[in-house]
């Protein structure tokens, strides 16, 4: 890619970027949220035309007008916004506009395709349903159907887009086997991670984006974290995980005996006051699903919510929002955010008695309000009322935070809300959840990723098939603990 540059209204999102991917590697894409990543490689598939430069593969010019064209040079990209069909199964997904034919022209044979997905999934080892309906996934596995439709069309360019954001380490780990796999088949690998320790672990050269212009290529040899980190944000960080002096005060919050139509099976456990409560397990452990449960989304079926020794009786979000409860949202596509609506709007959802009384609304005040809380915690938008779909992803994600700041609950639940967000932004997001815990509130914090568990809970819980299997003060524990508590059947 030659003098790549594009502007989205006032916003020069690429300017005069020049990228040379070579077969046979992974070349690794990184940069702040907002950098241009995903629009570069958008451009690349067909997705967005630049408005200057020039894309050649194998020496030759193209010029994409829409995915197909990118698709049929070989061009192939996960999307970092998954982009599924969710009425559709697992199989009808992947195979999406290459149904395998049945009998007569013109009729897809649904029983070969569930088969060739299921070869195609136990060729890379993953372990997938294909007849199972999209909208019954949980996200990582959603991500491991885009994965697979990926891999399925045989391009010679692969673009990942933050692959592994909603997986677990045993998943990821997966996954790295078959980008190494791919590589060495001859694909040309383009990986965008916020997991730097993957970068270094995976690529062969790096490329930095930093406010849309190329700052640096390098092997990858010779980089190491705090150098990405350089040249990514333009100076040092320090202090990653902030030092606190936890004031653990009285329970706020007991959960007693949870279970769920969704299948968590009699979960009990308490969040004190000050308390920072980590939560880890595999993708399907149950965790989302507990924090569904406690708030009025899934239909509990035994078991109680008790906060401030008050048994709360939660049969909506609607009712757990007014009971000071907050759920942020680990899909902020499909349950986040509603991605055609303003900023603004987005953050006041649930908290409209804030800026007016019933049923009007002050637009001014909402402005206000929205931009105060959005900039506390540096959202990179045009305008509190741009709508959410034109943030970069982890803009995306900074938004649902400062959501549920505005709220001022008393006990939060967080499900990685540290997905897709780059490295300063995640270290001002363990600040904030130090700032909550120290006012008092609880956190209840789920992540698949254990360093940052290890790095800010006091105490960190292990789900494993819809039970609680561990609870552990993070002092006395190890991630080898928490990682074979988390997995320990799959091994037998
Ligand atoms: N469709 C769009 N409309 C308007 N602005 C856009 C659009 N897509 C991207 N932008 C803007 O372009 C810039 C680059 O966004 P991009 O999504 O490429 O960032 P990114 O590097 O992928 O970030 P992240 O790590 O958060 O995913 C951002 O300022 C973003 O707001
Ligand atoms: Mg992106």
């Amino acid at each position: 890619m030659t003098g790549i540059s594009k502007r989205f209204g006032p916003v020069q999102a690429l300017s005069d970027v020049t990228l040379a991917v070579r077969v046979g590697t992974v070349h690794a894409l990184v940069g702040e949220n907002g950098a241009g990543k995903s629009t570069l490689m958008k451009i690349l598939a067909g997705v967005y035309q630049a408005d200057t430069g020039d894309i050649e593969i194998h020496g030759r010019r193209q010029v994409f007008t829409n995915p197909a064209q990118a698709l049929e040079a070989g061009v192939s990209m996960i999307y970092q916004e998954l982009d599924l069909a969710e009425h559709l199964t697992v199989a009808e997904n992947i195979y999406l506009g290459a149904e395998p034919q049945g009998a007569l022209p013109c009729m897809i044979s649904h029983g070969r395709m569930i088969s060739q997905a299921q070869e195609l999934s136990r060729q890379y080892s993953f372990d997938i349903r294909p007849s199972a309906k999209v909208e019954d996934l949980a996200m990582g596995d959603c991500q491991i159907v885009e994965i697979l439709k990926a891999l399925r069309r045989k391009a010679s360019i692969l673009v990942m887009d933050e692959p592994t954001s909603s997986l677990s380490e045993s998943e990821a780990k997966r996954l790295f086997e078959v980008v190494r796999r791919l590589r060495s088949e001859g694909l040309a690998i383009i990986y965008i991670s916020h997991r730097l320790e993957e970068i270094i672990d995976l690529a062969d050269e790096v490329s930095v984006l930093r406010d849309g212009r190329l700052v640096h290529s390098e092997p990858a040899s010779a980089m190491d974290i705090p150098k990405i980190v350089h040249h990514m944000v333009g100076r040092e960080l320090t202090d990653f995980f902030p030092s606190r002096a936890a004031r653990i005060g009285d329970v706020l919050v007991q959960v007693n005996g949870l279970s769920s139509e969704a299948g968590i099976d009699n979960v009990s456990f308490e969040v004190r006051r000050g308390e920072i409560v980590g939560m880890a397990g595999l993708v399907g452990a149950g965790r989302t699903e507990v924090a569904r449960a406690i708030f009025g989304v899934d239909k509990r079926t035994a078991g109680q919510v008790v906060l401030e020794n008050q048994e709360l009786s939660i049969a909506s979000p609607a009712d757990a929002i007014h009971s000071s409860i907050a759920l942020l949202t680990e899909d902020r596509k499909r349950t986040g955010l509603c991605l055609e609506l303003p900023c603004s709007w987005n953050i006041t959802l649930p908290n409209l008695e804030q800026i007016g009384f019933r049923p009007f609304i002050k637009p001014g005040r909402e402005n206000r309000i929205a931009g105060d809380v959005g900039s506390q915690i540096a959202v990179k938008w045009s305008s509190p009322r741009a709508p959410a779909s034109s943030l970069s992803g982890g803009n995306q994600q900074k938004l649902l935070i400062a959501r549920w700041l505005l709220a001022d609950s008393k006990f939060l639940i967080f499900d990685e809300p540290t997905r897709g967000i780059d490295v300063g932004a995640k270290a001002e997001v363990y600040l904030l959840l130090n700032r909550l815990a120290e006012e008092g509130k609880g956190i209840l914090f789920i992540s698949s990723e254990l360093p940052e568990l290890f790095g800010v809970a006091d105490r960190i819980l292990v789900m494993r098939r819809g039970r609680l299997v561990g609870n552990l003060k993070t002092k006395e524990t190890t991630p080898e603990e928490v990682m074979h508590l988390a997995a320990v059947e799959e091994k037998t």
